[in-house]
């Protein structure tokens, strides 16, 4: 299937463009990129007005009954999450009916949970990226008379951020996540390493962009303590640390961890904090270098039947491994990527390149041809119904769905612009034209129950808001020849990506 739908693609672009004679190479190269990036374009579009008719203004699309729903506190979550990628895609109508909407909504008000850092993450960082990309290299998209709607943007974040603040006041400074707007209250008494450590970027931006301090010294406050982290066991491995945190004293309380859910952005952040000021930031630079030499040196892990293949491990504590990854930490090896162009440390990007073809080979080895949420490698626990495909491709799933998770294609255009080797472009269109061939419906895109099946089993009827903000953007990027904003090869970098694939402006 993988193998017929690739090559069908491959005799398609020959027949239409590159087989084409009298046209430079350069040119009928540019000719079939541009049939891809229209194609993402289509998927975005297809998406965006199945949102726009049955569900505009809720959080999210249910693109099976068409209805709305409110995962993300009701302030129209697919709207503020998709506008960097519309913006990037310069479809200008688009971007201002989302500006017209964000306008209006009250983000003091709601009825639900807050999470602090799914709030931070996706609507406080599609505000700045908007606002950055805007009045910078897309400051002629839109007429110009919108300069309100867009500085409106800000002022939005600033009443969103001062709604959250009260989430910082706790005993430490480490902030409590699940938050009551009503009475301005939570009962958490914990915190994880990635709810805590992923906000740093977003808040500091918000500083920047507005001149006051208070974000930033909120947010770096809080990752303090998981800079310098105590007690030991909270450090298994010299920069590897646990997942929990108790929010009235900053102190770790266990020694699990890895680069999956409830830990993953905390170690992203790392290096992005970097490339966003390398001035102010060294410490954070050199807390990443710590993580990433012991993942290379404690967590790589190559399967008992399939030892070309690199996965990395989970840990309960500094002596016991755990052999399971998840489509989440695939974006591990773009991170490295990142780390080994900035940094300019040739082993890391050569590591990232290594851990990306594993998240690939999950994706390669399935009928479907997309990856699963989770999967292990344990020799010791291998369901008789997969011992073939275990023998076969070295893992097993555990957890069969696909979410419309982005984290496999972000580390293909990380590979992409590091290396300039077209294979990557290559993955990025099966893993679209597989997710295309699945997950879509009349009105949009939907997670499936099962990537074990050629069809990706039952379609689940939820379209996160991250399928606008991280996969079509990513899968958009890797396309676009000379883009104006993106990762580049090299040291030197204008932009900086936030955990939800929204582009900030680098402090200069
Ligand atoms: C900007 O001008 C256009 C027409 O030139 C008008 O339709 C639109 O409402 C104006 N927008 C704002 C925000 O004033
Ligand atoms: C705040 O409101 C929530 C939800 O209504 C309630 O469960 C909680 O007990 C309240 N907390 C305080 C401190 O009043
Ligand atoms: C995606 O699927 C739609 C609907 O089946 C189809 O029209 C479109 O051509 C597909 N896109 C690509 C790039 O194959």
């Amino acid at each position: 299937m993988h193998i017929s739908r690739t090559l069908l693609t491959a005799l398609l672009i020959a027949a239409t463009t590159l087989g084409a004679p009298n046209i430079p190479l350069e040119a009928r190269k540019r000719q079939a990129t541009n049939a891809r990036t229209d194609a993402v374009k289509e998927a975005f579009l297809h998406s965006w007005n199945g949102y726009t008719k049955f569900a505009f203004g809720f959080d999210e699309l249910s693109p099976v009954s068409n209805k709305g729903t409110n995962s993300r506190n009701g302030w129209g979550a697919s709207i503020v999450d998709a506008m960097s990628t519309a913006v990037l895609m310069e479809l200008d109508d688009v971007v201002l009916k989302q500006l017209e909407h964000i306008k209006t909504v009250d983000f003091t008000n709601t009825a639900t949970t807050v999470s602090l850092f799914e709030t931070t993450i996706r609507y406080l960082g599609g505000l700045l990226s908007g606002y950055d990309l805007l009045m910078g290299p897309y400051k002629d998209l839109l007429p110009s008379n919108s300069t309100t709607l867009i500085s409106s943007l800000v002022d939005q974040a600033v009443i969103l951020a001062d709604a959250l603040a009260f989430g910082f006041d706790t005993a430490s400074g480490v902030p409590a996540n699940n938050l009551n707007f009503a009475n301005k209250s939570f009962t958490d008494t914990t915190n994880g390493i990635a709810t805590t450590g992923t906000l740093v970027l977003e808040w500091t931006r918000l500083a920047d962009i507005t001149g006051n301090r208070k974000y930033a010294e909120l947010s770096q406050k809080a990752e303090s303590y998981l800079l310098r982290p105590t007690p030991s066991l909270g450090e298994p491995f010299p920069g590897l640390l646990g997942t929990n945190v108790d929010i009235k004293t900053g102190q770790f309380i266990d020694s699990r961890g890895g680069w999956g859910g409830g830990t993953d952005s905390f170690y992203e952040y790392l290096i992005k904090m970097w490339v966003y000021d390398e001035e102010k930031y060294g410490l954070y630079k050199e807390r990443w270098i710590a993580a990433a030499d012991s993942t290379i040196k404690h967590l790589t892990s190559h399967p008992q039947p399939r030892q070309d293949i690199t996965f990395v491990a989970e840990y309960q504590n500094a002596q016991t491994l755990s052999l399971n990854q998840g489509h989440l930490t695939c974006f591990i090896g773009g991170n490295f990527i990142l780390g080994g162009q900035v940094l300019s440390r040739k082993e890391y990007t050569d590591y990232g390149l290594a851990l990306t073809s594993g998240c690939h080979h999950t994706y390669d080895s399935t009928p479907s041809s997309i990856g699963p949420e989770r999967w292990s490698w344990d020799p010791r626990n291998v369901p008789a119904a997969q011992s073939d495909f275990y023998a076969r491709n070295g893992f097993y799933t555990t957890a069969s769905y696909y979410d419309l998770r982005p984290e496999v294609i972000e580390s293909y255009y990380h590979a992409f612009v590091a290396t300039g080797d077209e294979k990557y472009r290559e993955w990025a269109w099966d893993a679209f034209l597989a997710i295309n061939a699945t997950a879509r419906t009349a009105s949009g895109f939907t997670a499936v129950s099962d990537v074990g099946q050629e069809n990706g089993g039952s379609k689940f009827d939820n379209q996160e808001s991250f399928w606008f903000a991280e996969v079509l953007k990513y899968l958009y990027l890797i396309f676009q020849e000379d883009g104006k904003v993106g990762f580049v090869k090299g040291a030197e970098q204008k932009w900086v990506f936030n955990t939800e694939a929204h582009p900030f402006k680098v402090r200069n």
